[in-house]
């Protein structure tokens, strides 16, 4: 099969991580008879340098055209000085939005032989960590009126949420659970926010068409209290923008390192976009020290969604693989040391 997939190396450790999957991308196309043609492009920081803005129009032709979009990650100081709407993060929700791409998903698993990276106590652990973050992605506080007052001496970010947008991602999120553990649990602040209360009374409308599934709500604090004391409580994690930015971070450092979380965002166009959760890492950027393994996944996830499954599942079995088999960049802990390249050759040569 030909697929045409866009790559969003991005800023930082982006066009690192994004090389290894890459390797592992072709090693995969070669091994099941498959031609990958990449096609790669500016989207960030390395857009604002080329092309003075963080989002250029042939980014977003190119990635309408795709099968998949894979990105590194987007951001650094260099740009700190650009103005809000010229940030490089403006093109990552600006590529989001214009693909339409409002669920997105972050699965949290922990890898047995990592428990010991995990800031967690074996005791908390020992029943498993299987969780499955939907977030919104197009909507809430990221997309909602905002506006500087008074001079600049005043800003605001305004929650918004249509009972169009939360049905739509609540039924991604019931969908999800029907192949998992039949468990919703929906994240809000409805004691507070009036745009919550909405959220809370369309995902209650939602689920009375899966009479299987076992949904509760949590306040979006005691989510996050309840994410540390049990995680195996939970299966789907419904949430709004914002509040599933922030426990997504929070449930991958449950795994042990944010460094091998993927996450796919899907909506109305045929090419969903397919990243790591972390972020940039400018501090670490080319030193090859990074870890591949959360672009490798998504790398996973995007073959998934091109209904190429046996594909996808040699991929994990191989991160997983190399996982046992030792292998460790720096902020997976102690084992035998590689480095990003390396780290993207192994899973390659592990692909079955
Ligand atoms: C993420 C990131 C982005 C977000 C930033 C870089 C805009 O934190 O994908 O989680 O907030 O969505
Ligand atoms: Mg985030």
């Amino acid at each position: 099969m030909e697929k045409k997939i866009v790559v969003l190396a991005g800023d930082g450790i982006g066009p690192e991580i994004t090389s290894a999957a890459v390797e592992v991308l072709k090693k995969t196309a070669e091994k099941y008879g498959h031609t990958f043609v990449f096609d790669d492009r500016y989207m960030g920081g390395c857009a604002i340098d080329k092309f003075g803005v963080p989002l250029p129009d042939e980014t977003v032709t190119a990635c309408k055209a795709a099968d998949g979009v894979l990105l590194g990650a987007v951001g650094g100081p260099k740009w700190d000085s650009q103005p809000a709407e010229n940030r490089p993060e403006k093109g990552l929700l600006g590529i989001r939005s214009a693909l339409g791409l409002y669920a997105n998903l972050r699965p949290a698993v922990i890898y047995p032989e990592l428990s010991d990276a995990s800031p967690l106590k074996p005791s908390v652990l020992k029943k498993g960590v299987d969780i499955m973050v939907v977030r919104e992605l197009i909507g809430g506080i990221y997309f909602g009126p905002r506006g500087t007052k008074d001079d600049g001496k005043t800003a605001y970010d305004t929650e918004i949420y249509g009972e169009d947008e939360v049905r739509r991602i609540a039924k991604v999120a019931f969908d999800l659970a029907m192949t998992r553990r039949k468990k919703v649990t929906s994240v809000d602040k409805a004691n507070v926010l009036l745009s919550s209360r909405l959220w809370r009374r369309i995902v209650e409308d939602v689920a009375k068409d899966y009479p299987e599934v076992a949904l509760n709500h949590l306040y979006v604090d005691n989510a996050a209290m309840q994410l540390v004391k049990d995680p195996s409580q939970f299966d789907v994690l419904l949430c709004p923008n914002m509040f599933g930015d922030i426990l997504s971070d929070e449930a991958s450092q449950i795994t042990g390192s944010i460094g091998l979380l993927p996450s796919s965002s899907l909506g109305t166009c045929k090419a969903g976009l397919f990243e790591p959760i972390h972020g940039s890492a400018p501090d670490i950027a080319g030193q090859d020290i990074a870890n591949p393994i959360a672009t490798v996944l998504a790398a996973a996830m995007m073959l998934d969604n091109m209904e190429l499954r046996t594909e996808a599942r040699a991929v994990e079995k191989a991160v997983a693989k190399t996982i046992a088999d030792g292998w460790r960049t720096p902020d997976l802990g102690e084992g035998k040391r590689v480095g990003c390249r390396e780290m993207g050759i192994i899973i390659a040569d592990n692909i079955r």
